[in-house]
Parts: structure tokens; sequence; C-alpha cells
């Protein structure tokens, strides 16, 4: 089976060809367009913006996929679009546009929760992976959620907790933007990061002690707000500030998550989302699992399929059924992992 996937739920147009083989998922092409520069310049994403962006991009970027894929039309067996969550201007474009093919080529039409794709980064076949069973906990850091999830199989998701207010790479990003830094602040923050020192500066990790699986990261932003308010700029060493706020994000996450893995005494963790592309908290969580009595198997995606893109979405379109009723799809910005 072959699918077409779109995905444009925020700032980048994505359209991927992919199979599945004796249940491998292999990307055959990934393309994507950003409008992340135009962005930068803005300190975060506007989304009137980032559609008009996704109306230029969406059909050059389908036609490169096909293109690379050196497949026609007639090769593809559905196509599939992401639904939601997103900004609903982005969504639209991905949406009425997956809409439009399906009927003008006469093709099922799968619909995909954004959140759940990025999950699917890690069923992707790469040639020398393994792939995660179920179940696992899933761990979704991204720039507009941060959830954990108990996947018991493909439809039967169970949110765990996550967080109350910023996500994880939102706080990436607002911390970023009050040091001056550009948009996205993950990436630049981390790269900060490597030469500085993570305890340099003394930063909450809100609610990391409590009992539940719930996060937030508000408190740490405005600490980080309040330090730099305070704090003469030739005593802010920039490294060392981007290591402590990386540090307190990851001991964050790195804690509930293990108290995840205890609470549900499964043996696999899936982890997923832009934030999955840092390698500090990757490095971390590995450390953090050899602490756990049982041995837990641990899957992230390379870094390209963090960050958003359309092979997570193919991968994830092979576990649904296409719609019944084309017309009647919507573009959903609200969609959650919570229902
Ligand atoms: O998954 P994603 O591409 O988009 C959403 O679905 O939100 O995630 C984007 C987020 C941004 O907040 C960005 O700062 C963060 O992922 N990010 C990172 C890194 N690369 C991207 N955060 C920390 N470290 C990174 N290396
Ligand atoms: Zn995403």
């Amino acid at each position: 089976m072959t699918i077409l996937a779109i995905e444009s739920s925020c700032d980048e147009t994505g359209c991927a060809v992919a199979t599945s083989l004796s249940g491998r998922i292999k990307i055959v092409s990934s393309t994507i367009a950003s409008s992340l520069l135009i962005q930068s310049k803005h300190g975060g994403v506007i989304p009137e913006q980032a559609a008009r962006e996704q109306l230029k991009s969406i059909i050059p970027i389908i036609d490169e996929a096909l293109t690379q894929a050196q497949i026609s039309h007639e090769g593809i067996d559905a196509i599939a679009v992401v639904e939601g969550p997103g900004l609903i201007g982005s969504l639209l474009v991905g949406v009425e546009t997956a809409k439009t093919l399906a009927l003008i080529w006469n093709k099922p039409l799968i619909s995909v929760n954004h959140l759940l794709a990025h999950f699917y980064a890690n069923f992707i076949d790469l040639g020398n992976n393994s792939v995660p069973n179920f179940p696992f906990l899933g761990l979704l850091v991204s720039g507009g959620h941060t959830d954990l999830v108990l996947c018991k199989d493909h439809d039967q998701i169970e949110y765990l907790g996550g967080t109350r207010d910023d996500a994880a790479g939102e706080c990436f990003d607002k911390c970023a933007r009050l040091m001056g830094l550009p948009y996205p602040g993950g990436p630049v923050i981390s790269k900060l990061a490597e030469t500085g020192d993570p305890k340099a500066f003394k930063l909450p990790r809100p609610m990391i002690g409590s009992k539940d699986l719930e996060l937030s990261f508000s408190g740490l932003k405005t600490a980080v707000a309040t330090l730099i308010e305070h704090t003469a700029v030739t005593d802010l060493n920039r490294n060392d500030l981007a290591a402590s706020i990386q540090q307190a994000i990851i001991d964050c996450l790195v804690t509930k998550t293990l108290q995840a893995l205890k609470q549900t005494g499964v043996n696999q963790l899936v982890v997923a989302g832009g934030v999955a592309a840092n390698q500090k908290l990757i490095t971390d969580l590995k450390i953090a699992l050899k602490s756990m009595d049982e041995k837990i198997d641990f899957y992230s995606p390379p870094v390209e399929y963090c960050t958003d893109n359309a092979a997570m979405v193919a991968a994830r379109a092979f576990f649904e059924k296409p719609v019944k009723d084309i017309f009647s799809l919507q573009a959903n910005p609200n969609l959650s992992l919570r229902n």
C-alpha cells in the first residue's frame, strides 16, 4: 500500500510518499517547506502569515514529493492529512487540498491526529532499527504539547498527564525570546548549552515533586524573566543560562517519565516531538532508564523526524481507517490526546 500524506498544522508544509510492505513502513520521499525564516524575524509564528505561506507551498511540495518518489497519482492508494491540532488557517490549507485531491483522483481519504503522528515517527523502517511494540509509554514533547500517554494499541491511547500551562518546546521558545535569541528557541538554547554550566543558575522545577503526572513550565519562564531583569548583563553568561534552562526542563520531563513508567509497569518508552531533537534530553532519559529495576527499551526518532514532517503522518495513516464521507472532514484545531 502506498500513501501520500500532507502535514500543514503550523509553519511547515510537508508531503511524504510512504509504502507499507509486510508491516514495514518505508518513506519513499518526504519534502518540506518552512516559513521558519519569516517567523523567526517576529520571534514566533504569526498564524495568518503561516497560512499564507502554506497556500504558496502546498502544491509545489506535493509535486516535489511525487517527483522524488518517481510516482504519479495513479500509484497512490490513499491520501492522508493532518486534521488537527494546530493553527486553523494552516490546517485548512492541508485538509481542503487533501479533500480535493481525494475527490479528483478518486482515492480514500485518511485523517490523522498530528500528536499521534509524532509517535509514529518511531514506526518508520530506517533499515537498521526496531520499532516499538504495544504497550508503551509515550512522551510527546513539542512546541504546543507535552503529554504522557499509555499506548495499549494503535487505537487504545490512555492519557496519563501533561503540562497544565506551557509546553516544553514553548518554554524553550519563550525563554529564548527573553534572552533575545531567535525563534525557535529550542535548537538555539541547546547549542549554547553545549558549553554552559547547567548548575550556574538556580531555576525552579515546577511540580517536580508532585505525585501525579502533571507538569508545568510557565513558572520556569517567569523565573527566567525575573532573573534577566535583576541580573547585570555582564553577570549573565548566556551559555550558562541556556544550560540551566535546558536542564530545568529536562529534569522535569525525566522525573515524570520515570514516575509514569513505574506507575504503568510498561517496559518501553517512546519519545516524540520537536523537543525530542534535544540530545541532552535523550542522553538524560537513557541514563535515568538504567536506574529502573526492569530493562526499558527506548525509542526516539532521528532528528529530521522529530520536528513536524509528513513522513510521520504517513506512518500513522497506515493504522487508520479512511473517512466515510470526504466532504465531512473538517480541520480541528483543538484535537488532543486527552479524549
Ligand atoms: O513538534 P514540533 O516541530 O512542532 C509542534 O508540533 O509544536 O516542535 C517544535 C518545538 C519548538 O518549540 C522548538 O523550539 C522545539 O520543538 N525544538 C527543540 C529542539 N529542536 C526543536 N527543543 C529543544 N531542543 C532542540 N534541539
Ligand atoms: Zn508537531
